[in-house]
């Protein structure tokens, strides 16, 4: 270890000599000694010693407290004043430069040596948390996350340039102000209010998510949808001392899951093509020979109702067909509505019969019809129903049984829950955690994006719902989705 250097400025040379001598005894160095203010500083600025002893009463233009506040703020040298009189005046203009101590003359050796180690190592520790704090600070400003922190009543104490560029506001101006002031935030349910959400991360000291759909409403009342999570910032021990915000712009990931889950629909629809044209080429056929025989027994004057209707049941089942397969293509409304399980599976299946048809698959349905309706989106519901039915018709190609249920389960809350149960090949130990992956996928090119699960479980976290599976090989699989009947109405 170097030795500690101390600059000594005293204008009495035999006493500034003897604590020279003093501090060399002690294992300082000493680079120089001053006789006035301005050599102080000068001094200060060539050796730059670790410490500076600085008498106060010093002869000259500059005394040793303005030598000492010029070496604080130029060079951030540690001072410890030697004083023979400490008046209260002098100690209260000797404290605007920070000292680091004082020494009162006449003083022993041991007395010198204490205040000058304390004086070193309070100077390293407050260089070290400066340091610390520029670290944080410069990490806080370049991240591509919006950050506010806030004190434990809600004021903004930091926030750093995502977090201006996000809600609109200059961190000059909102430094000092109340959060909610600066960070609005409109969320479909009142339980996601930011106020709750704060005030649960506050006094519960719990990380807490806002909500899918919150949208951020920014100084100049325009909305931009985001995600993020509030967390409580503990002292050390352990109160909460306010929070921190972390937030960012999901505009762009919501656009391109959107473009995700159409794709995968697509792709799915496309698997769904050659059932659905088979099952529209039977009553096509029907009535175009219905159409035929009806032709030539007008011709010889024969009643042909019998004939007409059959067509018109037959075209009504091809009706029914394209009618569910547009409903399944649109572009879906993404609104949340009352809408009833029960319902949305069976038309769901109207859509997979013709595919269960092909490979002797028997659909049995056990609805519960006392279920209430619930608030959903109700394109999304059927995505994750058809999803789950389609990979157990996957699993399934030699023919099997594909169940399906639906109940009421309360546990707190009053979930509604279905349950798809394949009697299919079942899925292998070894890819279980795998199987919410995005485009993780077992099945070969052309089969299967390995977005379907990955979309399912997306879409029920959104509905604040649950999605589990059990799986046995050769006997099958069965998914369980719970949704909340009141999916975050407001
Ligand atoms: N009921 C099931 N039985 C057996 N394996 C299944 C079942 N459901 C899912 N899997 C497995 O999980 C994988 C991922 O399913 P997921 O629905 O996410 O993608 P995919 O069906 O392969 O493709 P996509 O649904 O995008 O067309 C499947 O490839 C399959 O291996
Ligand atoms: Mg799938």
């Amino acid at each position: 270890m170097p030795k500690v250097s101390v600059l000594v400025v005293e204008d009495e040379r035999l006493i500034a000599r003897d604590i020279q001598n003093s501090l060399e005894k002690l294992g300082y160095r000493v680079p120089a000694t001053a006789a006035t203010g301005e050599d102080a500083v000068k001094l200060a600025g060539e050796k730059s010693p670790d410490l500076v002893l600085m008498d106060i009463t010093l002869k000259g233009n500059m005394d040793g407290v303005d030598a000492a506040a010029a070496i604080h703020s130029k060079f951030d040298i540690p001072v410890i004043f030697l004083t023979a009189h400490a008046d209260k005046a002098t100690v209260e203009r000797a404290k605007i430069s920070e000292p680091y101590g004082y020494l009162l003359k006449p003083f022993e050796e041991r007395e010198l040596q204490i205040c000058i180690e304390i004086a070193v190592y309070k100077h390293r520790m407050e260089q070290k948390i400066r340091n610390v704090e520029r670290w944080f600070s410069t990490m806080f400003k370049s991240i591509g996350d919006g950050v506010i922190s806030t004190d434990k009543n809600g004021i903004i104490r930091f926030m750093n340039p995502m977090a201006e560029a996000l809600t609109g506001w200059e961190s000059k101006e909102a430094l000092g102000m109340d959060l909610m002031k600066v960070f609005r935030i409109e969320t479909p349910s009142a339980s996601q209010s930011p106020e709750n959400l704060i005030r649960r991360a506050a006094e519960e000291g719990l990380v807490v998510d806002l909500s899918y759909d919150s949208r951020l409403i920014r100084k100049d009342d325009t909305q931009v949808p985001i995600g993020d999570s509030i967390a409580p910032i503990r002292d050390i021990d352990d109160n909460v001392m306010g929070v921190v915000i972390v937030f960012r712009d999901t505009s762009r990931e919501k656009r391109i899951g959107a473009i995700y889950e159409r794709l995968q629909k697509m792709s799915a629809m496309g698997q769904l093509a050659a059932s659905m044209a088979h099952e529209l080429n039977n009553p096509l056929t029907v009535i175009m020979g219905f159409a035929q025989s009806a032709l030539k027994k007008a011709q010889s004057g024969v009643d042909f109702s019998v004939v007409f209707q059959t067509i018109d049941r037959e075209a009504n089942r091809c009706k029914r067909l394209v009618q569910e397969l547009l409903t399944f293509s649109r572009t879906e409304k993404t609104e949340m509505a009352s809408c009833n399980l029960n319902e949305i599976i069976e038309s769901t299946l109207q859509l997979l019969e013709p595919r269960a048809k092909m490979s002797e698959i028997e659909i049995c349905l056990d609805l519960d019809r006392s279920i209430p309706e619930m608030t959903a989106i109700r394109d999304q519901v059927q995505q994750v129903i058809f999803n789950l039915s389609h990979n157990a018709m996957d699993a399934m190609l030699k023919g099997g049984q594909l169940i399906i249920r639906t109940c009421l389960k309360s546990n707190g809350q009053v979930n509604v829950q279905i349950e798809v149960e394949d009697t299919g090949k079942g899925i292998p130990t070894e890819v279980q955690a795998n199987v919410f992956e995005p485009f993780f996928t077992t099945k070969e090119m052309g089969k299967g994006t390995g977005l379907g699960l990955t979309i399912c479980k997306e879409i029920i976290q959104r509905h604040n719902g649950t999605i589990k599976f059990a799986s046995k090989a050769e006997k099958g699989t069965t998914f369980t989705v719970k949704f909340p009947v009141q999916a975050a109405v407001p």
